[in-house]
């Protein structure tokens, strides 16, 4: 038996977090990053270079067992010129469907899922359109970039008519600021009770698992905390969301793991967006699961057994911000488990999580307060300088 040789395009925290889950089982991996410094550079072999260099893909796949990725926005080209010459799992449909928010929410609007009232904006007229009074979104509403978006980047809340010019002028421009990002969608503010995501994972043969619903909390547009599992979450609503993934993963013919970010309003669920690879609030699997999703992910999509999903231990995930605390002043705590990225430190850039464990959830998320009091007070960046 050779050992399997994942390529996954893209070298960030989550490629590096596939290849620690996936060392210990026997699988190597080869990661594609247009930077040198990718955080997974020390967990395999890292091919550097760009997306769209077909020549550097060619020598990339070769030898590959199977190829994945750790971000949605990998070129089509790039997909179809891989899958030539090795399996491409999540499915190249599951990346068309998430790249861009106005087909991602037709998609599960198809299926019966509901999703917040939308509509593509190509004009300011559009805006006015749906924004405006009787428009089928109406004020509030939240403008963002169809494409490109990520941690609330590409994104305005607008709140009065007078608010749809100025937002529309800010968004055109784009997430990249050359307006590359195929116009922008309007959907309707929606006062959430609480944000949910579920994670689940579809076989090569067609079996399907689902971790427990877990509950985030944002700030900024970008995820600050995740308990997992969520608190009050009764079966049936579990089971809402576990028909919805399974529905997408089939429509899709998916392999691999699935997140779907949900907004919980008086028990009903809407569909906020989908990411078609392992995601920020599945990191407490690797701590508070059976199987992490890491682990699920190369299962799945080596056409392995799936593990168990279930929960170990009750888990509150922090997500480190910016800077990192000195990883002495972590470890010095109560059932932490830290997880740094090796990045280097920048505003608003996700660079480690601690997955803080508990007896229950009160346990874990008063041990998880002490946690962000550190990371607030005491961020200490990259070389831990300890007085
Ligand atoms: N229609 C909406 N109504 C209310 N809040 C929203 C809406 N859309 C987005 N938000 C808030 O903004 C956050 C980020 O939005 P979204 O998930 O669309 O952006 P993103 O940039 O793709 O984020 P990420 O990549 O971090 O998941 C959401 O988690 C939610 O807190
Ligand atoms: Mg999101």
């Amino acid at each position: 038996v050779t050992a399997p040789l994942v390529g996954v395009l893209g070298g960030g925290q989550l490629g590096r977090m596939l290849a620690l889950a996936g060392t210990p089982l026997g699988i190597r991996f080869r990661f594609l990053d247009p930077d040198p410094d990718a955080p997974a550079r020390q967990c395999g072999e890292l091919v550097v270079g760009r997306y769209d260099d077909s020549g550097l893909l060619a020598a990339f796949a070769d030898g590959l067992t199977v190829v994945t990725y750790e971000f949605e926005n990998v070129p089509a080209a790039t997909a179809r010129l891989l899958a030539d010459r090795a399996p491409v799992f999540p499915p190249q449909g599951a990346l068309a469907a998430s790249q861009d928010r106005v087909p991602e929410k037709e998609l599960f609007r198809s299926l019966g899922i509901p999703v917040p009232a939308f509509a593509g904006v190509e004009t300011l007229e559009d805006l006015r359109a749906a924004g405006g009074p009787g428009g089928p979104v109406g004020l509030p509403c939240v403008l963002k970039t169809r494409r490109l978006g990520y941690d609330g980047k590409g994104q305005a809340v607008v709140r009065t008519i007078d608010e749809l010019a100025p937002a529309f002028a800010s968004l055109s421009r784009g997430v990249t600021g050359d307006g590359s990002t195929g116009g922008l969608i309007a959907e309707r503010m929606i006062p959430f009770e609480r944000e949910l995501s579920i994670v689940a994972v579809r076989g090569a043969r067609g079996e399907f698992a689902a971790y427990p619903l877990v509950e985030n909390v944002h700030a900024g547009g970008i995820l600050r905390r995740t308990t997992a599992p969520a608190p009050n979450v009764a079966p049936a609503l579990q089971r809402r969301a576990e028909d919805a993934a399974r529905a997408v993963m089939e429509r899709l013919n998916y392999v691999g793991v699935l997140a779907i970010e949900l907004f919980d309003v008086g028990g009903e669920l809407l569909v906020n967006e989908m990411a078609p690879r392992v995601h920020n609030s599945g990191h407490w699997t690797q701590d508070g699961a059976e199987t992490s999703q890491f682990e699920n992910h190369l299962r799945a999509i080596l056409g392995w057994p799936l593990g168990p999903t279930g929960v170990r231990t009750p888990t509150v995930m922090v997500n480190l911000i910016g800077t990192w605390p000195d990883p002495r002043d972590v470890l010095a705590l109560p059932g932490v488990r830290l997880h740094l990225y090796d990045k280097a430190p920048r505003p608003g850039r996700k660079v480690g999580h601690v997955n803080v464990l508990g007896r229950d959830l009160v346990e874990a998320a008063a041990r998880a307060s002490a946690v962000e009091a550190l990371a607030g007070a005491r961020a200490c960046g990259p070389s831990p300088a300890r007085a």
